[in-house]
């Protein structure tokens, strides 16, 4: 009762996003070990107040954050802090600075999202102004039997060059943003008192190639142990012998004794199978202990466990089974730490001539890039948003992640082994030569090793993760450099976890040549799909995969005409058209890359660049062009023509991307049929493109391009047949060329092995007549994080979408509940995603709605728009306790 009491009053305090996963470890059990969220109630403050003299650059804080690099270096030196306290004299690392007209919010949080956009940016930073200084503040109350405890602080991830005070004292912090990171506040602490936290983070502009984000924008966490206990990141649980009968399993555990003296521990590990949220369930299945355990003091000890698992239920992509080790640490008979390791038992191997190969059946890699912001919600981590993003993914077959190019925060790790996604964590976008002047390569000479290491030690026991990046296309591949320093983060990464192979996407043909290739486990091929051949030729027996493929580009419901595959004939008006006939110049069509897959059996999947459009990047307008002038409103050639003249370029007004399957709301393009088709034969899909609402074309050649998972269609225009297309090739999209367009219906049914497999029809649509609101959920949790996703359609008086329509959108909710964002899919939209108007993007739009915190009850969303019935939806507010 107590324990459960105590696991509520957690969750209570845990109000940001949070894992359940992760709460399993801020239950109080008998042992000292407590994990605080420390989410809400932060002081917010951009930039250092006036006339500040003292220097807080990197260069001046560096040596004090070296050391807490230091867990983390194996080969080279390890680094003293020097004396002295730097920010004494800045007075928001004071303690007893008065932050009350600070804004107040809760974490995690990204202080760019709000914008404003700015046109003027470049299209790397999704035109939001992400770089600058930053402070959040806050406090916290340890209790007086603390005083003998340990207390750190784990920050999973701060954008970025963070900084900690404790108190009024510097304490260190990590600048890389992607980091997840702990530092011990133990000697800057007050037991029984208010402690004071002053974190000043320090974006770099010109540091990042696509939108990172601002803020501390994952969560933050308080731990507290005994001064005896299992290490950060201290467990390894290891599948050594798997088969169906039996598992065995090699389990190391770190522990650290802070004391001065030798202490002696008993240390039991318990293993039981895992629930939903990661929580031990059922009885012990296995069990292991060590019971003359010596500690020296001041130092880590490292133990080896052997354990094995009868009749194990493997964690495997259709079925992600877990368990959970809870290793308990008992000096003088008292349980002094209980810390679980969450893992799979499963066989994960890359073998030569096969591929992929998950418990013994080869599994092909169907995988997408995924870059770490939340659309409209920016980076600011919830779990339920990256929740609906990998179910969206999962819909169309996608069986794995690659989180590009950096760590992800530790809930998706979590997520994938839930919902049985596979991973491959990348590490790094640049090594020691930079892309941009402020970006990874300012760091990495003295944090590679360490940021490697933390990475691979965080994630080591999820069995979601198949292989780790040691970085993308980066423009040491070729240099004799690249090759040693490929080389020294595979061994960081064996050395932290022999059970995995590296991998390294490369973009340059004359890389595959070179001994950089020996440098990493498996290879990693980006676009170059003329190049396969080479590169086996080149390294006979050597694995590798699509590491990033296609970047096609299309903006969702776009159609331009002629269709060609001529790129400047698929844009118009900074849209890419939705036909996907072309890609980047160095991409290609999805089926291209099919094809590539199908002719090189020896890669072992792709990795789409990318699932969702993202933040920034928006090729191939990253730059202002003059070009394009091909504007189809004449009152915007007008405009384009003007600034042409005085400017001397058109401003490009893109944000985000035009890669997605699916568009920043999780809406589907066209392409997203096509993945599904091909991933997923067995479902039978059908999909027509492009919708049928062309007044303007009346007579002319419309071209209909249909994607399924059957092998025939017969198409038919208000009743007549355009005849039957079949395919030669199972990636195949069907094309009828010459359809004139004639109002009324299209109609496709689908064959699949002479059978009927699926129907579609197309209808023009008449004029909007009114708006559809689809929540995709309906009862919302009032924890602070849970979120309702609300589809909006305009349709006609039928309840058909209609696709080109453009209306003006105004909402409204009363009840408990907030509107976070609104977002419409259109990468050229500059309004802000946190306000609650926003114009329908070729019949679509989104609204993101969340419970207020603490209330509870009936709520209403409404909507506005000039000319169409006001509509609303029901919606209800439970507590997160699911009352
Ligand atoms: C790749 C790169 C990605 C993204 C992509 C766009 O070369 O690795 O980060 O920029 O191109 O096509």
């Amino acid at each position: 009762m107590k324990n459960r009491r105590l696991l509520l009053l957690c969750v209570w305090l845990c109000i940001g996003s949070i894992s359940l996963a992760n709460n399993l470890q801020s239950k109080k059990s008998d042992s000292q070990r407590e994990r605080i969220c420390l989410n809400t109630g932060w002081r917010f403050q951009k930039n250092d107040p006036e006339g500040v003299t003292e220097r807080l650059d990197y260069a001046r804080l560096k040596p004090y954050l070296l050391p807490w690099a230091n867990d983390f270096i194996k080969t080279g030196k390890k680094y003293d802090r020097p004396a002295g306290n730097p920010g004494s004299t800045h007075p928001y690392a004071k303690a007893d600075f008065d932050d009350s007209s600070w804004r107040k919010l809760n974490l995690p949080h990204d202080w760019a999202i709000e914008g404003p956009f700015n046109i003027d940016y470049e299209g790397s930073t999704g035109k939001l102004p992400y770089w600058g200084i930053a402070w959040y503040r806050r406090s916290f109350d340890l209790e007086a039997d603390d005083a003998e405890k340990r207390i750190y602080l784990d920050i999973d991830g701060a954008m970025s060059y963070s900084s900690v005070w404790c108190n009024g004292n510097y304490v260190g912090g990590w600048p890389y943003g992607y980091a997840s990171y702990r530092l011990d506040l133990t000697p800057y602490v007050k037991a029984g008192k208010k402690n004071v936290l002053a974190i000043r983070l320090d974006n770099p502009d010109k540091s990042s190639r696509w939108y990172p984000g601002a803020g501390i924008y994952r969560n933050v966490w308080l731990v507290k142990t005994s001064s005896v206990h299992v290490a950060q990141w201290g467990t390894f649980v290891k599948n050594n012998k798997v088969s169906d009968k039996e598992a065995v399993m090699d389990m190391s555990v770190s522990l650290i004794n802070h004391g001065k003296d030798k202490v002696k521990a008993v240390v039991v590990n318990d293993i039981y199978e895992a629930d939903e949220t990661g929580a031990p369930k059922g009885g012990i299945v296995a069990s292991v202990s060590e019971k003359n355990v010596e500690l020296r003091g001041k130092l880590p000890t490292e133990l080896q466990f052997k354990f094995s698992v009868k009749s194990p239920k493997l964690w495997d992509i259709e079925s992600p089974n877990r368990y959970v080790a809870v290793t308990r640490v008992n000096v003088s008979g008292k349980e002094i730490d209980s810390y679980h390791t969450i893992f799979g038992i499963r066989n994960a191997e890359f073998i030569p001539g096969k591929g992929f190969v998950l418990n013994g059946r080869v599994v092909p890699l169907k995988g997408i890039c995924m870059h770490h912001d939340l659309g409209a919600l920016g980076t600011a981590f919830n779990e339920v948003a990256a929740e609906r993003q990998f179910r969206i993914m999962k819909e169309i077959g996608v069986n794995a992640i690659r989180t590009s190019h950096n760590p992800p925060a530790p809930e998706i790790v979590e997520l994938c082994d839930r919902l049985g996604l596979l991973m491959q964590i990348e590490s790094f976008d640049t090594w020691r030569r930079g892309k941009l002047k402020n970006d990874y390569c300012k760091l990495f000479d003295e944090w590679h090793e360490a940021d490697m290491r933390s990475i691979v030690r965080h994630y080591r026991n999820h069995p979601a993760v198949i292989m780790w990046s040691i970085g993308n296309e980066m423009p040491d591949q070729m240099t004799a450099d690249g090759i040693k320093i490929a080389s020294d983060l595979t061994s960081f990464c064996h050395d932290e976890d022999p059970t995995r192979p590296t991998t390294f996407g490369s973009n340059r043909p004359k890389a595959f040549m070179k001994e950089i290739v020996n440098g990493v486990d498996i290879w990693g091929i980006n676009y170059q799909i003329g190049q396969y051949g080479k590169f086996k030729e080149a390294n006979p027996g050597k694995m590798f995969h699509g590491s990033e493929t296609a970047s096609a580009i299309s903006s969702r419901g776009e159609y331009f005409f002629p269709v060609n595959r001529k790129r400047g004939e698929s844009s118009r008006n900074f849209q890419q058209s939705s036909y996907d006939m072309v890609a980047v110049p160095w991409g290609c069509p999805p089926e291209a890359q099919f094809r590539t897959n199908e002719n090189n059996p020896e890669s072992f999947g792709e990795f789409v660049w990318t699932g969702f459009d993202y933040l920034g990047e928006p090729t191939p307008y990253n730059e202002d062009l003059t070009n394009i002038l091909n504007f189809t409103d004449p009152k915007e050639q007008e405009k384009a023509r003007k600034e042409l003249e005085t400017l001397g370029k058109i401003k490009t007004p893109s944000r985000s991307s035009y890669f997605g399957i699916v568009d920043l709301c999780g809406f589907p393009k066209d392409r997203y049929y096509c993945y599904k088709s091909y991933w997923r034969p067995e479902i039978p899909t059908l999909h027509i493109l492009p919708h049928w609402n062309w007044p303007e074309r009346v007579g002319e050649i419309t071209p209909v391009h249909i994607y399924t998972s059957g092998d025939e269609v017969e198409l038919f225009l208000n009743g007549k047949s355009q005849g039957k297309r079949k395919k030669e090739n199972r990636y195949d999209r069907l094309i009828w060329e010459d359809v004139l367009y004639q109002p009324g219906e299209l109609k496709a049914v689908a064959y699949k092995e002479g059978k009927k497999w699926a129907e579609q029809i197309m209808k023009t649509t008449g004029e909007a007549a009114r708006i559809k609101m689809s929540p995709e959920k309906s009862v919302l949790k009032n924890d602070g994080y849970d979120l309702i996703y609300v589809r909006v359609d305009i349709q006609d008086k039928n309840g058909l979408t209609v696709p080109r329509s453009k209306n003006l959108l105004k909402f409204s909710v009363s009840g408990p509940v907030e509107i976070v964002a609104t977002d419409n899919g259109d990468a050229t939209s500059l309004k802000p995603f946190n306000t609650p108007e926003k114009e329908a993007y070729n019949g679509l739009c989104l609204v993101i709605v969340r419970a207020l915190p603490g209330k509870t009850g009936d709520a209403v969303l409404k909507v506005d728009s000039s000319g169409l019935p006001a509509e609303q939806v029901n919606l209800k507010v439970i507590s997160d306790t699911g009352n």
